[in-house]
């Protein structure tokens, strides 16, 4: 097996400057985890001492708050959108974890998905300004363009996903969405559109992958097609398999990583699996958070270690 700690050396840790604060935790569906792993995240920060601020953007589904043993807030991003409240600060509701607090998501129409630009580019500039050392935002599911810029804008990108098929079939959707809008994003920074339709075109009949389409444009315009490389390859989403029961489960995240790099030339990295854990189901039923209740679980570890590779320490 791929010893997890090999990439870390001390450039890495230099480089760890405190700026990238930012995380936010996605992936295809529903129900795969990923407030388990947002809440979960955020506790071992605030243990490490770090002043954390966990942020529920899942419409739908909002559950982050009972991984945290708190109940529902009464005021949420709604009120903010509504301009019923005027700062993100007055959303900020403590937890039971010291150096944590949650802010609650939007409960009703005026919500993530229909977020205008503007709104979305103000919460974001907002969420920076937070007096956090880190904010953890716990995405919805689905493909929208407001979930895919969230994602996008973090310092991390942290997917989430199971070891079966669909959840596989949904993590690669996803990634292919945020690369296609990753690449219109460059294709209007760099103003390279036409060279990608021109690429495009060259390659209509051969349905070409995302990467080869790259090596097309470097190709037709070197020099352009190479920043544009450079900016897709800046991308580097992190992967974390739940609910592992076999190694076999734990490889497929090296294969998700082979093929992301054959077919997007997209990076992935692996950052860690998280065992199945029956005492997941027993803490979200007391409302208490997993790492408080059970902190001798295999969970424990499997958090510890995704939480050292993203800190790079
Ligand atoms: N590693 C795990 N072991 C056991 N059960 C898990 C594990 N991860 C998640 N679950 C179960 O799956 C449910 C869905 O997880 P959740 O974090 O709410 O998913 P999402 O936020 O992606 O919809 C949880 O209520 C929990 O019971
Ligand atoms: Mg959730």
């Amino acid at each position: 097996m791929t010893d997890w700690n090999s990439e870390t050396n001390l450039k890495d840790q230099l480089s760890f400057n405190g700026n990238q604060k930012i995380w936010a935790i996605g992936g295809g569906k529903g129900g795969v985890g990923k407030s388990l792993v947002t809440a979960n995240l955020s506790i071992c920060l605030s243990l490490m001492g770090y002043k954390v601020v966990a942020i529920d953007l899942d419409l739908g589904g909002a559950n982050l708050h009972t991984c945290l043993g708190v109940p529902i807030p009464e005021k949420t991003l709604s009120d903010y959108l509504t301009k019923k409240v005027r700062t993100l600060e007055e959303l900020l509701t403590p937890t039971p974890i010291q150096n944590l607090s949650i802010i609650s998501g939007a409960q009703d129409d005026v919500g993530i998905a229909n977020l205008k630009h503007m709104q979305k580019a103000k919460i974001l500039s907002k969420i920076r300004n937070l007096d956090a050392d880190f904010v953890l935002m716990d995405l919805g599911a689905g493909t929208t363009f407001n979930t895919l810029d969230f994602f996008i804008s973090a310092d991390q990108g942290i997917l989430t996903a199971l070891p079966e098929p669909t959840s596989i079939e949904n993590t690669y959707r996803f990634i292919k969405s945020v690369y296609h809008r990753k690449l219109k994003m460059a294709e209007d920074l760099l103003e390279v559109g036409p060279l990608i339709d021109q690429a495009m075109n060259a390659r209509l009949n051969n349905n070409a992958t995302p990467s080869e389409l790259i090596e097309k444009v470097i190709e037709i315009n070197p020099q352009m097609g190479h920043k544009l490389k450079a900016e897709i390859q800046s991308f580097i989403p992190k992967l974390v398999i739940n609910q592992v029961r076999t190694q076999a489960d734990i490889d497929i995240g090296f294969s998700m990583k082979i093929i992301c790099k054959k077919y997007f030339g997209i990076n992935l990295d692996y950052i860690g699996y998280l065992e199945y854990d029956a005492t997941v189901w027993q803490s979200v039923k007391k409302r208490r958070p997993l790492l408080m209740e059970f902190p001798n679980s295999a969970l424990v570890s499997n958090f510890d270690r995704i939480v050292h590779r993203l800190l790079k320490i």
